[in-house]
């Protein structure tokens, strides 16, 4: 076999050929285009594996392209309190700060013409005016540091900055979202050129609602999916393009059957397909391989994609999870679940609360769940009878 595996399957690891995604990047530059008299904020919610962080890379790389400055920040668990946020997005901003300066310098030693610098036209004075009377300390502390950055990004020929937060939806204390919404927003109302671009779980959404009530309008909502019929083959069969390694047309329908258009699917069938090949050492992707692999698939995906979730809670929590593989799907009916479980229905709502907070479950709505990872149900299934 020639060379490397040219799939990726993983935890944002950028394909080698991004399939699917192209309307979702002309948007965003587009917004950049348009901002900042018009915000350029993105919410980008998803299951778990449909490349949400990949698409993040992808934003950044069109933001650097059209002249802008990014930082993004993968949040966790510890991040949500409205204090933590402030000092983690200032010590952000500070970082940001510093590197803008530094290569700037870097370009005048080497001698590299440096950029037109340009100045706000707004100055801070006249942000702080725009705050709402109520506004803490707080949000104005934070709105005087990002200012800053973005001062000294525009200061450096740069057209502005953008703030990208990653596993968004640990946050779920609405005043952890709120106290960065709020400056961000107000920055926004003053046309200082900042974007937010916040992503994560389908319960994102619903969290930013509650943090204020205008983020509705605040945001762009992109939700992304599974790949559609055509981008998931061409997901599939473009990382052979230029390998010696072709791919046969009923294996690509049969691959498409099992794995819904979901992008880290189509990665891990294609790795291990691919590995199959290698170790047979043939240059053909054929039918007979996939039969060969198959059980190695269903396996490897147990084991890093669906277990290490279920591990993730404790035995009580994972009893309910499991319950919910014996109800009727889609959604989980919570109502089915406590029919289905010896705890007491108090109890399984904290639990069923619980699994939300660690990843696993969201929300649907009032009395109703789903799983954060496709497939799960079906894993679920797989697990009672092993
Ligand atoms: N548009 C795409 N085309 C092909 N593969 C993709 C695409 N987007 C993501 N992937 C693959 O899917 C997997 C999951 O991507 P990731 O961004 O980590 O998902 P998420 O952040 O939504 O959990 C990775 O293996 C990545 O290479
Ligand atoms: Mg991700």
């Amino acid at each position: 076999m020639p060379g490397r595996n040219p799939y990726r399957p993983g935890v944002g690891l950028t394909p080698v050929y991004l399939a699917g995604r192209s309307d979702e990047l002309r948007r965003f530059r587009s917004m950049l285009r348009s901002a900042p008299e018009i915000p350029a904020n993105v919410r980008v919610t998803g299951l778990r594996g449909v490349g949400k962080t990949v698409l993040l890379g992808e934003y950044e790389m069109i933001a650097a392209e059209e002249g802008w400055v990014t930082e993004m920040l993968e949040l966790e668990h510890r991040h949500d309190t409205a204090e933590v946020m402030v000092d983690t997005v200032s010590a952000l901003c500070e970082r940001l700060r510093r590197q803008i300066s530094r290569s700037a310098r870097i370009r005048r030693k080497v001698g590299k013409a440096v950029e037109q610098v340009a100045k706000l036209e707004i100055g801070f004075d006249d942000v702080r005016l725009s705050f709402d009377p109520s506004a803490d300390d707080d949000d104005i502390a934070l709105a005087e540091t990002i200012y800053a950055t973005v001062a000294t990004a525009v200061g450096h020929g740069k057209l502005g900055v953008i703030l990208m937060f990653d596993e968004a939806q640990v946050l779920e204390d609405p005043a952890s979202l709120s106290v960065l919404v709020a400056a961000v927003s107000t920055l926004q109302r003053s046309a200082v050129p900042v974007c937010l671009v916040v992503c994560g779980l389908p319960s994102l959404a619903a969290r930013l609602l509650r943090a204020r009530t205008y983020t509705e309008r605040m945001f762009r909502g992109e939700n992304v999916g599974s790949l559609d019929g055509e981008a998931a083959r061409q997901a599939l069969i473009r990382p052979l393009d230029g390998t010696g390694v072709t791919i046969a047309d009923d294996l690509v329908d049969a691959v498409m059957r099992r794995i819904g258009g979901y992008p880290y699917f189509v990665q891990l069938w294609g790795a291990e397909l691919w590995d199959a090949a290698d170790q047979a050492d043939v240059q053909h992707l054929s039918r007979d391989l996939l039969a060969v692999v198959e059980p190695d698939i269903t396996r490897r995906l147990d084991t890093d994609f669906y277990e290490p979730r279920v591990r993730l809670l404790t035995p009580a929590e994972q009893d309910v999870l499991i319950a919910t593989g014996t109800c009727p799907y889609p959604p989980i009916v919570v109502a089915d679940v406590i029919a289905a479980s010896p705890k007491s229905t108090g109890n399984i709502n904290v639990l069923m609360g619980r699994i939300a907070a660690a990843g696993v479950l969201y929300r649907v709505r009032r009395g109703e769940y789903d799983y954060t990872a496709p497939g799960f149900h079906t894993f679920l299934q797989r697990r009672a009878t092993r």
